[in-house]
């Protein structure tokens, strides 16, 4: 790294696996820049040194030109799992057309390494969230940018949606009726997905590539079945049929915030698993759930270094 290294710019740091990565990169020794649609939500990351977190109008391309000016680098994390409507416009909105502005605003700026999050099994099956994130990649791999592209499943790790969002679920209900019980996901550590990032960065052979990252792959109901046993309650978990699994998503989706919703149930019709292993093509060995979620579920992960500890025994570091 040079003396004055470049910064990177990250959109859509502020979320989950943003919250792993900001603090990663800044850690490697990049100055970060984190472009937020709401700073002032956005505070605990603007207290770690190197990083600055700005308000922006992120689908403004003049508005990410001026902030991209003088980066090494674009990471874009931006993504939804549910949209306000119903009609795909959200999903677009999101995942194509703020990509397209990025890819824009890189060349108005003079810079070209951009890191894309996208999702495995981008453009299959017929949800809106695959889709889109199908066609952002499309852009991504037509643009003159120097690209890599990311493709994980589902991702675990302290504050993820999967493991501690099913805890919370079965902590609250006598029972946990769910619907695609058998769709298949292959859950993988948010530190090994960050770790793919830094080393992408320092990897000009990753240019032009995309890596899937994935971990082993578990069933829904095993998920939910893992999580229970560390919690240690015996909820019933009753796996719906199709139509049942279908009016549950249906019905979920009409409530504000939608904790479920039709385009999750169409896109959980396509297994996440992987098919050529982009962790071990970056040289990481994937992280168990057995190493991180027992902890965390017991409340005992809030410190990074104890996983980076982990890591370094793991790697022989
Ligand atoms: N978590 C997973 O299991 C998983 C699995 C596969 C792929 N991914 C992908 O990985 C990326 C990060 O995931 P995550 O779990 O960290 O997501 P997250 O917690 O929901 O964070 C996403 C961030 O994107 C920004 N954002 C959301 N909607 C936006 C919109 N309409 N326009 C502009 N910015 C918007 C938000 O930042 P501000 O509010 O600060 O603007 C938010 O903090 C996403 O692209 C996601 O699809 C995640």
């Amino acid at each position: 790294m040079s003396k004055n290294p470049r910064p990177i710019v990250v959109l859509g740091g502020t979320g989950f696996v943003g919250s792993h990565l900001v603090p990663r990169l800044a850690a490697a020794g990049h100055p970060v820049l984190v472009l937020s649609r709401n700073r002032e939500k956005q505070r605990q990351l603007a207290v770690i040194p190197q990083v600055t977190v700005r308000s922006a109008d992120v689908h403004s391309r003049s508005v990410l030109a001026q902030h991209f000016a003088g980066a090494e680098a674009v990471v874009n994390l931006v993504g939804i799992l549910n949209e306000a409507g119903f009609d795909g416009s959200g999903f677009r909105r999101a995942h194509v057309d703020l990509p397209r502005t990025v890819i824009g605003a890189m060349a108005d700026a003079g810079v070209s390494r951009l890191l894309h999050m996208s999702s495995l099994k981008a453009g299959r099956g017929d949800s809106h969230y695959l889709r889109t994130r199908g066609e952002a990649e499309a852009l991504v791999r037509a643009s003159d940018t120097r690209w890599t592209i990311f493709q994980p499943s589902v991702i675990f790790g302290p504050g993820d949606g999967l493991f501690e969002r099913f805890a919370g679920l079965l902590r609250l209900a006598p029972l946990m009726p769910l619907g695609r019980p058998d769709a298949k996901l292959a859950p993988v550590y948010v530190g090994d997905v960050c770790e793919a990032f830094v080393r992408a960065l320092g990897a000009p052979s990753t240019i032009g590539r995309t890596y899937e990252l994935y971990g082993r792959a578990m069933t829904l109901r095993e998920i939910v079945a893992y999580t229970r046993a560390q919690l240690g309650l015996r909820r019933p978990i009753i796996g719906l049929p199709d139509a049942l699994g279908w009016a549950q998503a249906a019905l979920l989706g009409l409530v504000p915030g939608k904790p479920l919703s039709l385009d999750n149930w169409r896109s959980l019709a396509v297994d996440s698993v992987g098919t050529v292993d982009g962790l071990a093509a970056l040289g990481i060995v994937p992280t168990p759930v057995d190493a991180v979620v027992p902890r965390m579920l017991r409340g005992e992960l809030g410190r990074q270094d104890e996983l980076d500890r982990y890591r370094s025994r793991r790697d022989g570091g």
